[in-house]
């Protein structure tokens, strides 16, 4: 062995890291729950003086209770990631994420947990990333997905016992300017455009589609899932220069549902509504597979609207 893994073994050994007890983590993972997938600036202070712990010990402890948000009922492997981000107040929060798994229907379906945790970030409005921890290593597809983000160059990528820069992990990447977009997740390109008008259509999802990122297709699209009792969980379509590791907008929605604690069951999904955008379609084969995973759940409602240029 060599001096210098012995000393890295050495560390590792010799660190004392933080954990939550059972209790403690099914105390805050019910409190996750309740607030779909946040911890804010304010009980993350609550939480670092009331265990007196370290930002990042909290994150790193958070892990395990992102895992608990995971549906993986092919793999049972539970995958946890926590997004530290900013919002348009200055407020560093916790945005948590874990992978979803659809029974009986291919693979290249699933979604992550880095992909979960980040899509919550945005959606829920943060505006920067500062670090993304994980649970287990990131593999190569997620790696592809982070470098996606604005702020790819910058973030932290915190695993249990390690920390790396994304180009550490993705050395020679290939990435949005590869296809001449010059924008990124969390940059997009200036909205120039609005939808035809349509009253059937809640303008909460016209609006969220309209935000999609989607330099790729120009499909602007979203999902709206409304249940009986928890109101309305919305996803949103966010593309990848390497296209395969795109989160489409019905998986972005499942997830958001899971991460409310919720389950996509009859006795709780009233309806599930895709809007795309007229001419430039490409997800409704893929929404009809992923719902075929589950059973009595009612019939998507699917509609496809003109984009009528604004400026
Ligand atoms: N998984 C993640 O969520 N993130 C990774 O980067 C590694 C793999 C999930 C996907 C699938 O649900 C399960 O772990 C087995 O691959
Ligand atoms: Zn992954």
């Amino acid at each position: 062995m060599t001096a210098s893994t012995s000393s890295v073994l050495k560390d590792s050994l010799n660190k004392t890291t933080f954990s939550f007890d059972e209790s403690q983590r099914t105390a805050l993972f019910n409190q996750v729950k309740t607030q779909h997938g946040l911890l804010f600036a304010a009980d993350i202070k609550a939480l670092c003086a009331q265990y007196t712990i370290t930002h990042d010990e909290l994150l790193r402890a958070c892990l395990p209770v992102a895992s608990l948000f995971a549906v993986a009922p092919i793999s049972h492997f539970l995958v946890g990631a926590v997004v530290v981000g900013i919002d348009c107040d200055d407020a560093i929060n916790f945005y948590f994420g874990a992978n979803v798994e659809f029974a009986k229907q291919p693979l290249s379906l699933v979604v992550h947990a880095e992909q979960s945790a980040i899509n919550n970030a945005w959606l829920k409005g943060a505006q920067t990333i500062v670090q993304i921890a994980i649970s287990d290593a990131p593999c190569g597809y997620c790696r592809q997905f982070m470098n996606e983000l604005a702020d790819a160059e910058k973030f932290d990528i915190l695993l249990p016992d390690q920390q790396f820069k994304l180009n550490q992990l993705l050395p020679h990447a290939f990435g949005p300017k590869d296809l001449g977009n010059n924008y990124s997740l969390f940059n997009p390109a200036p909205q120039t455009q609005t939808f035809e008008a349509n009253a059937d259509i809640d303008t909460a999802l016209t609006k969220l589609a309209l935000t999609a990122y989607v330099p790729y297709t120009a499909n602007y699209s979203a999902v709206k899932i409304t249940t009986f009792d928890n109101g309305c969980f919305y996803g949103c379509y966010a593309e990848n220069a390497a296209y395969s590791p795109s989160l489409a907008p019905l998986q972005s929605a499942i997830s958001q549902l899971h991460l409310a604690g919720l389950s996509m069951n009859d006795t709780t999904v009233k309806s599930i509504e895709l809007l795309q955008t007229k001419g430039v379609e490409n997800q409704l084969h893929v929404s009809e597979s992923v719902l075929a995973s589950y059973s009595n759940l009612p019939a998507l409602i699917a509609y496809s609207l003109a984009l009528i240029k604004t400026c």
